[in-house]
């Protein structure tokens, strides 16, 4: 089927591929043709027939989120369980609940809510991870693809360490990873992609993690997995894996860290040697802070990676993370990186407004394609915010609106989300 091409008026900002700089248009027209921004002007351009007008004048028009981290199985009880630390809460709330999705009502019941929240929250692109369960993954991909949304699903790779209700073989491991691709070929045309997904590293026998780095590099697929965020954890990796050098080496002695085809969450704890590693593969790091905050795992270092040349997206980490909306996690960020520069060394930077908002639009929508920005030759993927209840005492200039929406705002201020260039419709969300 083939676009249409359209006209949007409104006022646009965005963060551009280098981090720390946004630029505002205000009261502009952004043309779009075939999906893709051809260019934004602040005089009306003269079109053809063939361009649909799209109003959207006062409204702020910026690029759509992306939430590169979340556990789908999570859902239910996120907000559970934060008075322990990582490992206790994984065992204790985590592991349980996951073993839920067995059950193909509750997968569903639960997805479809979830997926309904990510189109109200304008999280149009997503790196999800699901359990171990085979046709629970392949039914969350389904519901994506039916809301129009982009993301990469992961069936969760774990042949040790889960317990008895959340443990596959190595052998099942291999063979519902196997059988997961397959089911999935049908989506490839579509926006919801499949990724390799073991947990974490003591979730994985080495066995398995050659079988899936092996895999990765034959059919080139994308990994996402977590590293660094707990001490505990760290030292529990260091007696699983006495050979490698650190974490992150565990996962590149495995070749489970494709080039530019890695996310990898939390990364707090990182050896310099670790950051040359993400900085020359080109690893997407996963911040996530609201989810760091809540079961005690530290803060990230942002701004000293950030100088180093790592990208870096935001995560919910829900049910670590206790919301979907990402301008919750663009605060949080900030937040973060405040707290480290107070209490531990004042001669570093801070981050931006800017590099909270690059983070959760431009760096995380890298991992989808040319999207996360408002810049030509991009995907015209775009929200529409009325922030009229959120500036109506005084006048506030463009970029003062995108602050006071990012910080107080929420789904509610969402009128119209774009996908492709398209409408994105609310999602049925009807339980088959
Ligand atoms: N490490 C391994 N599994 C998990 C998980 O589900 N959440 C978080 N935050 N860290 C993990
Ligand atoms: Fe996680």
């Amino acid at each position: 089927m083939s676009k249409k091409n359209y006209l949007f008026h409104g006022d646009f900002v965005t963060a551009r591929p280098e981090p720390g700089e946004l630029t505002v248009y205000e009261n502009a027209y952004a043309l779009v043709r075939d999906g893709v921004l051809e260019e934004i002007t602040l005089i009306k351009p003269s079109v053809g027939d063939d361009v649909i007008e799209v109003d959207w004048k006062g409204k702020l028009i910026i690029p759509a989120f992306s939430d590169v981290h979340l556990h789908a199985v999570q859902y239910v009880t996120t907000g559970l369980g934060y008075d322990k630390e990582l490992l206790p809460w994984l065992t204790d709330y985590t592991f349980p609940e996951e073993a839920r999705f067995a059950g193909r009502d509750y997968a569903a019941r639960v997805f479809a809510d979830l997926v309904y929240d990510l189109w109200s929250c304008g999280t149009l692109h997503s790196s999800i991870f699901s359990s171990i369960n085979t046709d629970a993954t392949v039914l969350l991909a389904e519901k994506l693809v039916g809301a129009g949304l982009s993301a990469y699903v992961g069936k969760v790779n774990m042949d040790r360490n889960g317990g008895i209700d959340l443990e596959e073989t190595t052998e099942e491991s291999i063979r519902e990873t196997l059988r997961y691709l397959d089911l999935m070929a049908p989506f490839e045309s579509s926006g919801v992609k499949p990724i390799l997904t073991p947990r974490f590293a003591p979730s994985c026998t080495p066995e398995l993690m050659r079988w899936l780095g092996d895999l990765s590099v034959k059919r080139k697929l994308p990994v996402q997995s977590h590293a660094n965020e707990n001490l505990d954890e760290i030292e529990w990796v260091k007696s699983l894996f006495p050979d490698s050098r650190d974490y992150m080496s565990v996962y590149h002695d495995f070749d489970l860290l494709p080039e530019r085809g890695t996310v990898m969450a939390h990364c707090i704890y990182n050896t310099d040697e670790e950051l040359e590693m993400m900085r020359e593969r080109d690893i997407l790091v996963a911040h996530c802070p609201a989810s760091n905050a809540n079961i005690a795992s530290g803060i990230m270092p942002s701004t000293y990676m950030i100088d180093k040349g790592i990208r870096i997206g935001l995560g919910s980490d829900i049910g670590g993370g206790n919301r979907l909306f990402m301008g919750y996690h663009m605060s949080s960020a900030m937040k973060h990186s405040r707290l480290r520069w107070a209490l531990t060394d004042r001669s570093s930077r801070i981050i931006s407004f800017a590099e909270a908002f690059w983070m959760g639009t431009f760096a995380g929508g890298s991992f989808f394609g040319k999207t996360g920005a408002l810049i030509p030759d991009y995907s015209f993927d775009a929200l529409v915010i009325d922030d009229g209840r959120l500036s109506r005492y005084r006048p506030l200039d463009v970029l003062e609106r995108l602050q006071r929406f990012i910080f107080v705002g929420d789904d509610r201020d969402i009128v119209a989300r774009y996908r492709g260039g398209e409408f994105l419709p609310e999602p049925n969300v009807m339980v088959k």
